[in-house]
This record gives structure tokens, C-alpha cells and sequence, in this order.
């Protein structure tokens, strides 16, 4: 392995937090991840894909391993009208979804613009615009950290939810993501704007029937309205989940705040945007020396430049309060707190 020694990881993940790796490499293929894991003897490591999605709150002490294995393919047909595509886990999520978008392969175009890996994105099952990752995914193969065993997982095994899977639970840290599969549609392409944002945007394009291209450029204009770009401010896109109450409390909860949204979900739970709860408490373009809370999206904290990750975990847990004392509802952390 070519381990590097006290690497800065400030560019290295979206949040821009000034904080060193002990230990680092680069893996770019199975074989070398197969490798690293044996010469570690089941010693702790962590992985990093697009660090889009990680708060780091002080160096990393325990090897890290940034996993940059490539490759897509369109495997081949599966049923009638799907293909069945893979990609390694180290290619970009986005230009992965344009290659597929490219070939008119649908299904992942609301999921345009996510930053990070493909080897990321089961983790927490990225969502977007009315679609989840779980929708079109068919298996992965991933490396077990311990034994250095290569499996297969389908959908069952991964237990998708709300970005959510069995690698934020049970196997959480044990396994390295290698290549995700999925399931593609060739044709009859079935266009998915039940998102408001989405129609009133196609509406702004002029588009009255949608290809997925369309959908897909609908999804980034919303994106880029609304989210920061990474490369400009510092953030990991939505700090908290969107929290879910009983169908009690959101009738509760609506009496008291008529204006509140709340979105019914299949198991008659009630989702209510975290968002709107943040704002309704003042926080909204709130900054507190570089840390603060995103003028244009109340989910997203950003940093304004030499933040620390304590600096922004604080600022997280005082929302957290004050939305708890004013709601009753704890919102968690959607970002890997590390
Ligand atoms: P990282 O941040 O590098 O890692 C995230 C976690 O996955 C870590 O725990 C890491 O150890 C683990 N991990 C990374 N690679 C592997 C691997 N190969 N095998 C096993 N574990 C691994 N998410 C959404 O769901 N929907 C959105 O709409 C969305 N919008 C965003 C907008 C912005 C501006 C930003 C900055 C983020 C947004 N995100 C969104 C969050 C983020 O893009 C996703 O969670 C993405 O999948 C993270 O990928 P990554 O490669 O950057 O992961
Ligand atoms: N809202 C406010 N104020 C705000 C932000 C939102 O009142 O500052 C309200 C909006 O008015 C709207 C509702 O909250 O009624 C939902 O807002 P939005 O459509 O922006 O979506 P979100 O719930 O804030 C979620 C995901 C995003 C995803 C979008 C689009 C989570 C935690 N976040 O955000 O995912 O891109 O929907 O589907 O589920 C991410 O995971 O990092 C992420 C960016």
C-alpha cells in the first residue's frame, strides 16, 4: 500500500473543515482494497468516497482509505424493457447518472446533481425529487473489512429506508462498497414529476411532456436555485433528516401551526420537513463566526471558511434544541459525524 502520512483533508470533503488524516491511501481496484485489508488484520479503517457527506470534528486518527476503484458497463439485458448497468464505486454519482442519461437509460435522472460516489450512495440510499436510489438498484458487491470476503448484496440485505440502509445499522463500518448494480429502463421511460418543483420548473422550460433529459435539467436548475455548491461554501446538502411524527402528534401539530407542511407516509406516519421547523425558529441565515445556517435552505449548515467541525456540530446541536423546545420533535443528523 502507499500509505501517505498527516495528509490535509480540507479538499478532500465538501465541508472544507482544516483537519489532517494520520494515515491515508488510495485504492483504485478491488484487488488493492483485498490487499489493504489483509496487511491490516481486522485493524479499524474508515472509508472516504466524495466526503459529501461527513462532518469531521478533529483529525483522523484511524487509516484512511479513499476509494477511487472505477469503471461502468452496461451489463446486458434484464426482462423486457431494462438493462441491467453497473459502476465502481469510485466514479462521480453525477457523471455516472449523465453516461446512463446519454444512452436514454431512466431512472436515476431525479437523482441529477447529487455530489459524491456510486459507492456512497447505498449507504444512505440517496434521495431526491420523489425518487430513491433503492428504486433502481438491483445488488452490490462489497468488501468485507474483517474476513476480506467479496459478497453480493441485493435489496433485501441492504434494508434500504429513508436514507437509511443495513450500512448505517448493523453493518455499519464493516463493509466496503466495490460496484453497485442497477436497473435501468431502455424504454417506456416512466417520467416522475410528482415533486411540485419539478412541473412548476418544466412548466418556467417551456416542457409540456418531459423526456428524462428534461427532467434531469429540471432537477439541476431546482438544485442549483437552492443548495450551495460545494466548491463555493462549504456543506454536506442537508445536515438533519426530515423528521416523522405519529399521525397524533402531526394532527397536534397542525392545530397549533396550520401553516406547517406535512407529508403522510405509506405506513401512516407523518413526514414534516425539518426545513421549515429550522426556520420557524429563527435560524435561517443565522451565522455564528464561519458556521452558520444557509440563507436560501434552512437544512443546510454550511461554512463560511475556517469553521471547525466543533464550531459546526455546535451550532447543530443548538437547533436541534431549540426546534425540540419548540415543536417536542428531535431532529436527527442526516451527515456521518466523525
Ligand atoms: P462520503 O461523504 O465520502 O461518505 C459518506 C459515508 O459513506 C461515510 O460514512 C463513508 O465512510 C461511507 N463510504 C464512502 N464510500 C464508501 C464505500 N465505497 N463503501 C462503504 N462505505 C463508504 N444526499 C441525498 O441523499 N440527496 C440529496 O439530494 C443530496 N444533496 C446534496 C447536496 C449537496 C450540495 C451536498 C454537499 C450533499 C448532498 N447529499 C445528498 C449528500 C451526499 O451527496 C450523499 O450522501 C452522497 O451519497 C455521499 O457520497 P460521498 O461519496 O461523498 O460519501
Ligand atoms: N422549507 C422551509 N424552509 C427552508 C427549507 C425548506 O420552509 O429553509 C420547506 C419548503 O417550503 C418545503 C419543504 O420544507 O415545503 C421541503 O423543502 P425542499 O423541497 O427544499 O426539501 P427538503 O425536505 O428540505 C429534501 C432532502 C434533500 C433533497 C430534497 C429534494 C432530506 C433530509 N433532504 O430536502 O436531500 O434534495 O428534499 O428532494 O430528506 C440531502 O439529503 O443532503 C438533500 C439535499
Amino acid at each position: 500500500m502507499n500509505w501517505q502520512y498527516d495528509v490535509p483533508l480540507r479538499r478532500l470533503h465538501t465541508f472544507g473543515v482544516d483537519v489532517r488524516a494520520s494515515k491515508y491511501a488510495v485504492v483504485h481496484s478491488v484487488g488493492e482494497l483485498a490487499e489493504c485489508v489483509r496487511q491490516m488484520q481486522g485493524e479499524p479503517l474508515r472509508l472516504l468516497g466524495g466526503g459529501s457527506n461527513i462532518l469531521l470534528t478533529g483529525d483522523v486518527e484511524t487509516p484512511l482509505l479513499h476509494v477511487c476503484i472505477p469503471g461502468r458497463q452496461v451489463e446486458g439485458p434484464y426482462g423486457n424493457d431494462e438493462l441491467l448497468v453497473w459502476a465502481g464505486a469510485g466514479e462521480n454519482w453525477h457523471k455516472f447518472v449523465q453516461w446512463c442519461l446519454q444512452q436514454d437509460l431512466g431512472g436515476l435522472e431525479n437523482l441529477s446533481l447529487i455530489p459524491g460516489s456510486v459507492g456512497a450512495a447505498p449507504i444512505q440510499n440517496i434521495g431526491a425529487y420523489g425518487v430513491e436510489l433503492a428504486e433502481v438498484f438491483d445488488h452490490l458487491e462489497a468488501l468485507d473489512l474483517q474476513t476480506g470476503q467479496l459478497l453480493v448484496m441485493d435489496r433485501q440485505d441492504c434494508a434500504f429506508g429513508y436514507r437509511d440502509s443495513f450500512f448505517k445499522r448493523a453493518g455499519l463500518g464493516r463493509f466496503a462498497i466495490t460496484k453497485v448494480f442497477f436497473r435501468l429502463r431502455a424504454r417506456d421511460h416512466r417520467i416522475r414529476c410528482d415533486y411540485g418543483a419539478i412541473r412548476d420548473t418544466l412548466k418556467d422550460m417551456g416542457v409540456d411532456k418531459p423526456s428524462i433529459q428534461e427532467v434531469a435539467q429540471a432537477v439541476i436548475r431546482i438544485r442549483q436555485s437552492k443548495l450551495p455548491d460545494p466548491a463555493e461554501l462549504g456543506n454536506a446538502g442537508s445536515f438533519f433528516k426530515n423528521p416523522e411524527v405519529s399521525a397524533e402528534q402531526a394532527q397536534c401539530l397542525r392545530e397549533a401551526y396550520p401553516q406547517m407542511p406535512q407529508y403522510p407516509q405509506p405506513d401512516g406516519r407523518v413526514k414534516v420537513p425539518a426545513g421549515w421547523l429550522i426556520e420557524q425558529c429563527g435560524w435561517k441565515g443565522y451565522r455564528e463566526g464561519d458556521a452558520g445556517c444557509y440563507e436560501k435552505q434552512a437544512l443546510v449548515l454550511v461554512n463560511y471558511g475556517y469553521a471547525t467541525g466543533a464550531d459546526i456540530l455546535h451550532l447543530a446541536q443548538r437547533i436541534t434544541a431549540s426546534v425540540q423546545e419548540r415543536f417536542g420533535i428531535v431532529i436527527a443528523p442526516e451527515v456521518n459525524i466523525w
